[in-house]
Formats: C-alpha cells, sequence, structure tokens
C-alpha cells in the first residue's frame, strides 16, 4: 500500500502568554490521501491555523512528525525545502493581506512561474492567461491592481497562484469565509473542478459546518488544540458524537433547517 500524500503524528506547538505556557496544538494525528478533501473545523482558537501554519513550515512544530510526499518534511531545509514548496501551496481568507495590494495580477501570477522556473519570461503571460480562464477569469484582469477587483476575483486570482506550480496539496484557512452565499457557491464548485481534474488534495480549515459537509471527505473537529472527533465529513455533521461537534452544529442555523 502507498503511503499517505500528508501524514501528521503527535504534533504539538506550545505558545507562552502572559507567563503561562498553552498548547495551541497537542499532539494531534491526521493523514491525506491523494486528491483526498481533510477539513479542520472547531472553535475560534482551537488551533486550526496553527495547524495549517505547521503544515506549511511557517512556524516549527515543540514535537511530532510531518511525512509529506514520502519525505520527512520537518527534514527539508534551503534548496529542498523550496522545491517542495511547490507541491505544497495555500489559499487564505484575505487575499488583500496575503500579496501586495497595489500589484498587478499578472505579477502575482508571474512570481511563481519565475521562482520556481516553470516557464520562460517568453512563455509566462499565454501561462497567465491560461491560469486566468482555468479559474474563470478574463485574461484581460491581468494588467488590473489587486485592490481593484471584486473579492471574490482576488480569491480566484489566489487559487489561480496556488495552481501555477502544479501542487499536489492546498492549505485553505477560511478561503471562502469572507466571501456571499453565491461567490462562495461558485468557489467551491472551482475547487471541486480542480480537485476532480488534477487529483489536488486539500486541507480545507473552515469554522463553516456546511460548507465543509458540501466540499470535504473526511473531517477532523478541534477542540482546544485536539481532534475531538474524526469521521467521514457527511456522517460527523449530520449527527456528531462529540459535544463539541454537537455545539458546532447546533451553533450552525442553515443546517438546523436541513
Ligand atoms: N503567534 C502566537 N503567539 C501566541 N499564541 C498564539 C499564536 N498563534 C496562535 N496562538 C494561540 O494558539 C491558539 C490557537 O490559535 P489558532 O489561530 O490556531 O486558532 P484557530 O482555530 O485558527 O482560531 P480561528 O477560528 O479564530 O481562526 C489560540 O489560543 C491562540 O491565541
Ligand atoms: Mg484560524
Amino acid at each position: 500500500m502507498s503511503s499517505p500524500l500528508l501524514s501528521v503524528s503527535g504534533l504539538t506547538k506550545w505558545y507562552r502568554r502572559g507567563g503561562k505556557t498553552i498548547a495551541a496544538v497537542d499532539n494531534v494525528s491526521f493523514h491525506i490521501e491523494t486528491g483526498e478533501t481533510l477539513a479542520l473545523a472547531g472553535p475560534s482558537g482551537s488551533g486550526k491555523s496553527t495547524i495549517a501554519r505547521l503544515v506549511l513550515r511557517l512556524v516549527e512544530p515543540d514535537a511530532g512528525r510531518i511525512q509529506f510526499d514520502g519525505e520527512d518534511f520537518l527534514a527539508l531545509g534551503g534548496a529542498a525545502l523550496r522545491s517542495r514548496r511547490a507541491r505544497l501551496q495555500m489559499v487564505f481568507q484575505d487575499p488583500l493581506a496575503a500579496f501586495n495590494p497595489r500589484a498587478t495580477v499578472a505579477r502575482v501570477l508571474d512570481d511563481p512561474l519565475r521562482i520556481h522556473g516553470i516557464a520562460s519570461r517568453l512563455k509566462r503571460p499565454r501561462r497567465i492567461a491560461a491560469l486566468l480562464e482555468r479559474v474563470g477569469l478574463t485574461p484581460d484582469l491581468a494588467p488590473r491592481a489587486i485592490h481593484e477587483i471584486s473579492g471574490g476575483q482576488r480569491q480566484r486570482v489566489a487559487i489561480a497562484r496556488a495552481i501555477a506550480t502544479k501542487p499536489s496539496l492546498i492549505v485553505l484557512d477560511e478561503a471562502v469565509s469572507a466571501l456571499d452565499v453565491s461567490v462562495r457557491g461558485q468557489i467551491l464548485h472551482l475547487l471541486l473542478d480542480l480537485q476532480r481534474e488534477e487529483r489536488i488534495a486539500y486541507l480545507f480549515i473552515s469554522h463553516d459546518l456546511g460548507v465543509v459537509r458540501a466540499i470535504a471527505h473526511r473531517v477532523a473537529i478541534f477542540d482546544a488544540g485536539r481532534i475531538a472527533e474524526t469521521g467521514d465529513a457527511r456522517t460527523v455533521v449530520d449527527a456528531p458524537q462529540s459535544a463539541i461537534g454537537q455545539a458546532l452544529v447546533a451553533a450552525t442555523p442553515r443546517l438546523n433547517r436541513a
């Protein structure tokens, strides 16, 4: 049997706050298969974004292991880590904060193609146009500044940037949370299309269990840095077994009506 695309075991991250030490992430283990979506849900402060930052190696853990694409991801450094980063991309809630708002759309998409040596200078404009079309935008958006386009368009640009390097895993932290309901639905459809066609796996962080139920294969529900419950997304959202899962469902009006 082949090993999972991403496998996390015993992951732990401590933060010091006001003289006390708290475990933002406390001995967490999970895995994601190629082409699969694992959602992380849970209340504010339960450690979801810390998991995202650990998996992306934006922060280093105090304990635990991360295997990615069959390698000890925590042991990588320098050029090896930079090259693997092409296979592991991210989309955050607010692309205005993630990108220079004055940069053009073309610039935001040109960066990964240039940095990872994916296309020559001459070929990059065509590649950028193709990426824009792939995420449902028109190439005439290329010269516009990030701050001039709509929130939904910006999130499509963020997705285009994430797929530019042909990743096997994308970490999405509340990536659709700031969008209105109809735009959110369109972006979720786009993500599902991309996953079907490119076999991309998603680590999909969301506090919205309706969204989790719509997009994820499996879900892990977090509580105070630990996994309280994990399983098939629909099964867990429809009939949570943990107290925190039941509280989250009770707090999601759209689900209660269904
Ligand atoms: N850089 C940091 N320094 C100190 N404490 C931190 C830091 N980052 C996170 N924490 C703490 O770690 C815990 C987990 O935070 P995290 O951001 O991972 O939660 P979250 O589940 O993403 O919450 P939200 O749903 O509000 O985004 C919280 O108690 C938070 O205050
Ligand atoms: Mg968060």
